[in-house]
């Protein structure tokens, strides 16, 4: 079995002072681990802190949330991959269903801000899932299989082979639903076919997350699954005790 990864989306949470005190007790409760794999988002204002906070903790991996896919220019407001990686960055989170809800991220988008990442020597987490009308009409695999097709579609199979994916179905994300096991199970497996169309056999090793109100309850059921590489948490990742309890499961 890969090694679960265990990634902490903290959304718009976590100024530079919490992030630095959460990472303190965070640190103290959970020792480097060679069998599971952490990463942090926090808001990009507190990157170059988290950074610091884990210096004497190489393994942990630190990203932002957001990109915009040019590396600089008159762009107010935004983040380029190079900024991000100059200021402690390995990996982008991009095509969260927020960012493609409320602020009208579209496929083009996130296949660009992909390419921007791996253009400045980050890796990019493809976060992928459905509308609850989506799922009604029984188009979640088309929808979801179409967002990855498009997320990767400006990678090198080279490049492609350091993605990590994430399957996060938007009607389970902050409201208290998780997807069934075995149904989180057959978008992975539908997920992974299209890899494996792009990238053959190495496409086995890309770890496939899953999101969606995972929390201490249910994250032991969803990462049995054969197909559940790992999990991509909000809610649940905000409380350091509560996390470090979490990626120790
Ligand atoms: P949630 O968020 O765990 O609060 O549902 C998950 C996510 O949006 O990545």
């Amino acid at each position: 079995m890969k090694r679960p990864v265990f990634a902490a989306n903290w959304k718009l949470n976590h100024g530079p002072q919490e992030a630095r005190a959460f990472l303190q007790r965070f640190s103290g409760l959970v020792a480097p681990r060679a069998d599971r794999t952490f990463v942090f988002f926090p808001p990009a204002i507190s990157l170059a802190v988290t950074g610091f906070a884990l210096r004497e903790r190489p393994e942990i991996l630190v990203g932002v949330q957001n990109i915009h896919w040019e590396d600089k220019g008159a762009f107010t407001g935004e983040n380029s991959a190079p900024i991000a990686r100059d200021a402690g960055a390995k990996i982008v989170l991009v095509g969260h269903s927020e960012r493609r809800q409320l602020f009208g991220e579209t496929d083009e988008m996130t296949s660009k801000k992909v390419a921007a990442a791996y253009r400045a020597g980050l890796t990019a987490m493809l976060c992928v899932g459905e509308r609850l009308e989506e799922r009604e009409r029984n188009t979640t695999q088309a929808v979801v299989v179409r967002q990855v097709k498009a997320g990767i579609s400006r990678l090198e199979p080279s490049q492609l082979a350091s993605i990590a994916i994430a399957y996060e179905p938007v009607w389970a994300i902050g409201t208290g639903r998780t997807a069934k096991p075995e149904d989180a199970t057959a978008v992975h497996s539908a997920i992974r076919r299209t890899l494996k169309e792009a990238l053959g056999s190495k496409a086995t090793e890309i770890p496939i997350l899953y999101g969606g109100t995972v929390n201490a309850e249910n994250v032991a059921e969803l990462l049995a699954s054969p197909e559940v590489d790992g999990v991509l948490v909000g809610g649940a990742s905000l409380d350091a005790d509560g996390w470090a309890r979490i990626v120790q499961t």
